[in-house]
């Protein structure tokens, strides 16, 4: 913070406005080591402004509204200038510059603010969830990228993601319950239609403020499913000690404000209720020890200083990690991709990259040979599927049967993409990077690196290349299946009433659409166990040449070869196209111009 006085009072009125704001949250930043606090207490701070901004008393909500609107668009400008008048986002604006936070995934939250949520009725657990991830995921976030910048990631086991869901869930879930006084006196009664059904005359009597028998069945429920939401003993498990202090704290926390809002009774409906000061010391106190103990054996690093900023007046400097993109490098011929109608044009395309192996020894090289010139025809792929605008593109890069495979192969196959990963080679590009498969037989570093390329590239918005590495269809279903027992046994899921729609929202990534086209090179015409959820109406397509052999050119004529069927998905051949793609409801990324 330096000697700048108005910089520190700027932070000392994000700490004051944490703590008023919300005590909890204040003694979990307290948590943290010292120099991440300020930065802790200006993001609260601004959530906690946007929130008193949307939901100002007396205000008509218009007028709420452009209030949020003004403050949103007042920090961008603030962003790129890199200072501001107003002290709480003059301390965020420090904090992101510090820290090197990308706080353009704050925009979903931001606009949330702005929405009328007046009378909101959420149908289900599933609306629930997507209304609450995008109201608190984005902020939870922003701290997560604090931790990993300075050097004590809260990094997740892979195997842990349905975990860190579950307790966003009882997190949000415990402050619904919390805040249900004043929530319904505004008009919001934010628990699923979904979940009041089984309690028959809880809603009308919610609604007219009167605690009854069913209304105290439905409390006494939904503390207990949050109780269950918030304890996730093995999430954080592996995790830098001091990160993991203040995520279990904060779960014990809410384990003591359910048990406030259980002894709470009827005055739940009047107040908010609190933990008593000695249900939190209990658990603040040793939670402080453990804490500063955690921290006393890590040293943090703090980011140098910024570099210079460049071209400010560039693409959406302020959306952050946006500028600075380069576009494709071109094709070596300068050939351009074909126009393709955008209803023509396939969403997703997975490609079976086959024949690395043959391809050398025809040449009477060795087969990693292959492979490293295949990683280069992947990359050529990725700029055409840029250049010609698809959305998705998935590649099958190592199946859980190329186990099979000789050590040495399989030894030089995996450091290529050990490499790879490090360079960084399409980094700087507008590509999500994904990973599919499992982490297990894996080398640590390897899961780490994909993770990691995750995350840096989460926020592009080009194109989304989902690498499978050891990955297998049946692999996927069969763990798509386990997370549904889970749910069922967790009581969120009816198992008579499951659909198609239940089994897509528990796949390992439920985001990703369905394969419009799958591409298999090589010569071989079989789908060798990739994608057999998403494929299941995919055009085929097959090619003879091996997979070193192929550039962007040979994705487009794919592209063109897909462009000319027609697709029926089981209904009569009708003589005017489109083509009928499906849509999943929870592929949010799909917006209608992508098709
Ligand atoms: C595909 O090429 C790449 C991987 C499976 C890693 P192959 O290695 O299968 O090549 P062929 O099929 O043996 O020629
Ligand atoms: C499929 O190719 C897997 C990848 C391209 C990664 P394989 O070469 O392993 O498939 P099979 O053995 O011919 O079915
Ligand atoms: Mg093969």
């Amino acid at each position: 913070m330096g000697e700048d006085p108005v910089l520190r009072a700027a932070y000392r009125l994000c700490r004051r406005t944490t703590r008023a704001h919300d005590p909890g949250i204040y003694a979990l930043i307290q948590l943290m080591p010292a120099i991440l606090r300020p930065a802790g207490w200006a993001l609260w701070a601004a959530a906690s402004v946007l929130d008193d901004l949307a939901d100002e008393r007396g205000a008509e909500w218009a007028e709420r509204s452009a209030r949020v609107e003004a403050w949103t668009r007042a920090l961008k400008h603030d962003l790129a200038a890199g200072t501001s008048t107003d002290p709480i986002r003059y301390a965020l604006v420090d904090t992101a510059g510090r820290w090197r936070l990308d706080l353009s995934n704050l925009e979903g939250a931001m606009a949330r603010a702005r929405d009328d949520d007046h009378g909101l009725r959420l149908p289900d657990w599933a609306a629930w969830r997507a209304w609450s991830n995008e109201e608190i995921v984005p902020w939870v976030d922003q701290v997560r990228q604090l931790f990993e910048q300075a050097g004590a990631p809260m990094t997740l086991r892979l195997d842990r993601q349905a975990d860190y869901e579950h307790f966003v869930d009882g997190a949000q879930l415990t402050d619904v319950l919390t805040d249900l006084s004043t929530d319904l006196a505004d008009g919001h009664l934010l628990v699923p239609q979904e979940a009041l059904e089984p309690f028959p005359g809880a809603e009308a009597d919610l609604v007219q403020g009167r605690w009854s028998p069913a209304v105290a069945a439905l409390v006494a429920e939904l503390t207990a499913l949050a109780r269950r939401r918030v304890t996730r003993p093995a999430m954080t498990r592996g995790m830098h000690p001091g990160a993991a202090t203040v995520l279990d704290t904060a779960a014990e926390l809410m384990r003591a404000q359910l048990d406030a809002i259980d002894a709470a009774g009827p005055t739940l409906l009047k107040r908010a209720p609190r933990p008593s000061v000695v249900a939190r010391v209990r658990v603040l106190g040793p939670a402080r020890l453990r804490s500063a103990l955690a921290w006393s054996l890590t040293p943090l690093t703090v980011p140098g200083p910024r570099p210079p900023v460049v071209g400010v007046r560039g693409p959406s400097p302020e959306a952050g990690g946006v500028a600075g993109l380069r576009p494709p490098p071109p094709h070596r011929d300068g050939v351009r991709p074909p126009q393709i109608a955008a209803h023509h044009m396939p969403c997703h395309v997975a490609v079976i990259m086959d024949g690395n192996g043959r391809w050398a020894e025809q040449r009477g090289l060795p087969r990693h040979e292959g492979h490293r010139v295949g990683t280069a025809v992947a990359h050529e792929m990725v700029y055409g599927a840029l250049e010609i605008g698809l959305r998705h593109l998935t590649l099958y890069a190592f199946s859980t049967e190329n186990w099979q495979r000789g050590t040495e192969e399989i030894t030089t196959i995996l450091a290529a993409f050990q490499r790879e990963l490090d360079e960084g080679p399409l980094r700087d590009l507008d590509v999500r990077q994904r990973w599919s498969g499992r982490p297990d037989k894996l080398p640590e570093e390897l899961v780490h690196a994909l993770r990691r390329e995750e995350h840096r590239t989460r926020d592009r918005t080009g194109l989304t290349l989902t690498i499978c590495l050891n990955y297998g269809g049946r692999d996927e279903i069969a763990r798509t299946a386990a997370a549904l027992a889970q749910a069922a046994r967790e009581g969120e899921v009816d198992p008579r009433l499951l659909g198609e729609d239940d089994f897509a929202r528990h796949l390992p990534h439920p985001h990703m659409p369905d394969v419009d086209l799958l591409w298999r090179t090589g010569n071989e015409q079989r789908t060798s166990n990739f994608l057999p959820w998403h494929a299941t109406y995919a055009e085929l397509y097959f090619t003879p040449g091996y997979w070193p052999d192929n550039d962007r050119r040979d994705l487009w004529q794919a592209i063109t070869e897909y462009s000319r069927r027609q697709r029926r998905h089981g209904a009569v051949p009708s003589s005017s196209p489109p083509p009928k793609t499906t849509v999943r409801p929870l592929a949010p990324d799909l917006t209608p111009g992508s098709r």
